[in-house]
């Protein structure tokens, strides 16, 4: 038997994982669009490839190109990471853009539900010789009237000093760098964790070959990735990222909003650095 290691990930590796993972997720039992809709969407989406099409006078050769990629794309399993990386900052927008609490960032596709669950103050799971850099996450969950959302829940995960997440790389402890914490009943929560790599969108597939062929690059900023919940409240999904990063400003998945930047500070414990984040949550109306 071979034991493999985060190094052996590959794009159809961690691809077809996030496509399992999206058949799992209970979401497609959620989508119920009328005729009126799906002829509206469709139209619109297959009007604007042959607007492109016909200003743009493209050749058979790129057709047949366009071809193999999207069938490339499926066979990789990059469908979940094609539509996050490009398009759900779009729909993230149009979902929150109501909010007067947080607005939040794009999911991704690296989402897993019920990671296991402590009360604050608590340290995440990972492995006893996790790399990186010490991180104390702390802060208050408050809903828009300024009222401290006691027992709110805290849904934090993360890639590693290597940029690589639990169940889609090979290798790692299941729930490494990932858990739920319960905050205390003044909302205030305090997590130990070990501060993420900057992340690269796997290279050797359909979403790797589209980037190199563009000249793109396939960066996102070092992030967090977090669910805030509390009940009567909406679900508060975001991403949160550190000062300095050279692909804050360009980050692949257009997924950066200054407010969404921390302040990280020293820490206090002379280990590593700690930062303080608070979450405004709005009431389900
Ligand atoms: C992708 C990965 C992420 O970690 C993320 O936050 C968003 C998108 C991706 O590979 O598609
Ligand atoms: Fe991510």
């Amino acid at each position: 038997m071979t034991i493999e290691t985060p190094a052996d990930a590959t794009a159809a590796k961690s691809g077809n994982a996030a496509t399992d993972s999206f058949r799992n997720s209970g979401k497609l039992a959620k989508v119920d669009a009328s005729t009126e809709r799906v002829n509206l969407l469709a139209s619109k989406l297959v009007k604007a490839a042959n607007d492109i099409i016909l200003e743009e006078r493209v050749s058979y050769d790129e057709f047949n190109a366009l071809k193999a990629w999207l069938i490339k794309v499926g066979d990789d399993g990059e469908w979940p990471l094609f539509l996050d990386v490009w398009l759900e900052h779009s729909v993230e927008e149009v979902a929150t853009d109501h909010r007067e609490g947080n607005k939040g960032s794009i999911e991704g596709p690296y989402y897993v539900p019920e990671a296991p669950s402590q009360n604050s103050p608590a340290t995440i799971s990972m492995r006893e010789d996790e790399k990186g850099t010490n991180l104390l996450f702390q802060g208050q969950v408050r809903s828009t009237d300024g009222s401290a959302l006691k027992n709110a829940k805290i849904e934090l995960w993360h890639a590693d000093e290597e940029g690589f997440y639990s169940q889609f790389a090979p290798g790692i402890p299941e729930w490494n760098l990932r858990g739920t914490f319960i905050a205390d009943e003044e909302g205030n929560f305090q997590i130990n964790t070990m501060q993420p790599a900057p992340y690269q969108i796997p290279t050797d597939g359909a979403c790797g070959q589209l980037i190199a062929a563009a000249g793109w690059h396939a960066w996102r900023p070092a992030h967090l990735h977090l669910k805030v919940s509390a009940e009567g409240h909406e679900l508060l999904t975001a991403q949160l990222y550190f000062p300095g990063d050279e692909h804050n400003d360009d980050d692949i998945a257009s997924a950066v909003k200054p407010e969404l930047l921390l302040d990280v500070q020293p820490a206090e414990s002379g280990n590593g650095k700690q930062v303080t984040y608070d979450f405004v949550l709005d009431p389900v109306k």
